[in-house]
């Protein structure tokens, strides 16, 4: 089928190279030229595992192609709308206006029959008042939410663990379908679970789910806070909670909590909107759960600090990570690199490192130390941070670091190293809800 994806941002980089890559003949529009010319040349814009290969392949196929021009959507039978929907300056409502803009663009473009599927993550109601700017154009509306995980995202979208569509009622929900299932045929034949639904459903299932996450995140993360002033051991109770397979054990990994472009923004959006509809009260909860995530960054600041005896300035503190999650180079919203900007402020001398995100840790915090390698971030350091569990950081061994730090302090924020072998080599290891 031919497809347009516009916006070629993480989302629609990744589901136009893997579109073509399924077969179909796709141009993947975005208005950032720099963007476009680095896809065009097969290069991916952000670190994602699995994409370059993919856009390579699916370039050399043929059936790829980007543009700067929504012009080259016309032609397609289906376009899908993947464009960021960030945070609002000021407040915690979606900002839409990239959505708008894109459908609007595209609307001179639509020929009779053709499908626009909306993709981004969008407040419950946007599809249907987007649909209402198709009348006239021949083309309806459809609502296609994703659920890739950066790191996975190439996997993700191949071969996805759930297709939900939402579409309007009638003959034109049902072509709509029929164009859906068409896209995706290589999974259904794979037999994905497939949720046909209304817009308002799939559009909340989207929200819901990231909601969903981000809540049993901060359970965790709330147990370890119970944990830090009873003596329990987070990981523990996480593994024993984990066995009773209705709660599983993913997603229970206590630490300095969730960040990246989706989670924290979704949230917030979801409490916004739900505030609109008269139904705050509803997801009120939200706000405790990013509360909690929160006060995790402090409680890793303050274990540092304390680990300082309280004089921070001119300390050297090595921090390990700076994505906001490991096979990513996304800093945003990251707690790893929220911790080394504030140990920065209160003056500590930072030697961070991240094995991809430092460029654009970089390009945002200037001021920030950063170290070539973790062995030169470690090296002098009084005390070690690690906040972003890359393997390379989890293999790290107490004889190397001791080797390399000025002192024996490590603040495990990510609960991820072996207490015991880093107590017994002589460090005073201290980990997040654990006693
Ligand atoms: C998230 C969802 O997992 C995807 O399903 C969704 O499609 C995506 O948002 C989106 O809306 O686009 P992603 O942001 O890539 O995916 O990251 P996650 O793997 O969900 O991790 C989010 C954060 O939670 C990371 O900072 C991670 O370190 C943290 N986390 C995760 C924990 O602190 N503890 C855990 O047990 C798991």
């Amino acid at each position: 089928m031919k497809l347009s994806v516009i916006g070629c941002g993480y989302l629609g980089a990744v589901h136009a190279a893997s579109m073509a890559e399924l077969g179909h003949e796709v141009v993947g529009i975005d208005v950032d030229a720099d963007k476009i010319a680095l896809l065009s040349a097969g290069k991916a814009p952000f670190f994602e595992p699995g994409l370059p290969e993919v856009l390579t392949s699916a370039l050399a196929s043929g059936r790829l192609r980007f543009s700067t021009e929504l012009a080259d959507a016309a032609g397609s039978e289906v376009h899908f709308v993947a464009v960021g929907t960030p945070q609002t300056r000021g407040s915690y409502a979606a900002d839409l206006t990239y959505v708008d803009a894109a459908v609007d663009g595209l609307v001179p473009f639509l020929a009779e029959g053709d499908l626009v599927v909306g993709k981004s993550t969008v407040p419950v109601g946007t599809a249907e008042r987007l649909a209402a700017k198709l009348a006239g154009t021949g083309a309806s509306l459809a609502w296609n939410p994703e659920f890739l995980r950066e790191g996975f995202a190439v996997k993700d979208t191949i071969s996805p663990d759930r297709l939900v569509y939402g579409v309007p009622d009638g003959a034109a929900g049902e072509r709509a379908k029929a164009q859906l299932d068409g896209v995706y045929a290589k999974a259904l034949a794979e037999d994905t679970p497939l949720v046909v639904a209304d817009y308002a459903t799939a559009e909340l299932v989207k929200v819901s789910a990231n909601a969903f996450l981000a809540t049993k995140i901060s359970f965790i993360n709330a147990m370890a806070e119970i944990a830090e002033v009873s003596g329990a051991d987070v990981t523990k109770l996480a593994d024993a909670l984990g066995h009773d397979v209705r709660i599983g054990r993913r997603f229970l990994n206590a630490g300095v909590g969730f960040g990246g472009g989706c989670l924290p923004k979704d949230i917030r959006a979801f409490t916004a909107r739900a505030e609109e509809l008269g139904r705050g009260e509803s997801v009120a909860f939200l706000k405790e759960v990013d509360a909690i995530n929160l006060r995790r960054r402090d409680r890793v600041v303050d274990l540092v600090v304390d680990a300082l005896g309280g004089q921070v300035h001119g300390r050297r503190v090595a921090v390990l990570g700076i994505a906001f999650k490991p096979n990513s180079d996304d800093v945003r919203d990251s707690p790893a690199l929220d911790v080394a900007v504030r140990l920065h402020g209160l003056g500590a001398s930072v030697a961070s490192h991240d094995p991809e995100a430092m460029p654009n840790a970089r390009r945002l915090h200037p001021q920030l130390g950063f170290a070539a390698s973790a062995d030169d971030a470690l090296r002098g350091a009084e005390v070690a941070v690690l906040v972003t569990e890359w393997n390379e950081y989890r293999e790290l061994t107490p004889e190397h670091a001791k080797e390399l730090m000025a002192g024996t302090t490590i603040v495990d924020g990510r609960n991820v190293l072996d207490r015991d072998a880093w107590r017994a080599a002589g460090f005073h290891h201290v980990g997040l809800g654990r006693g």
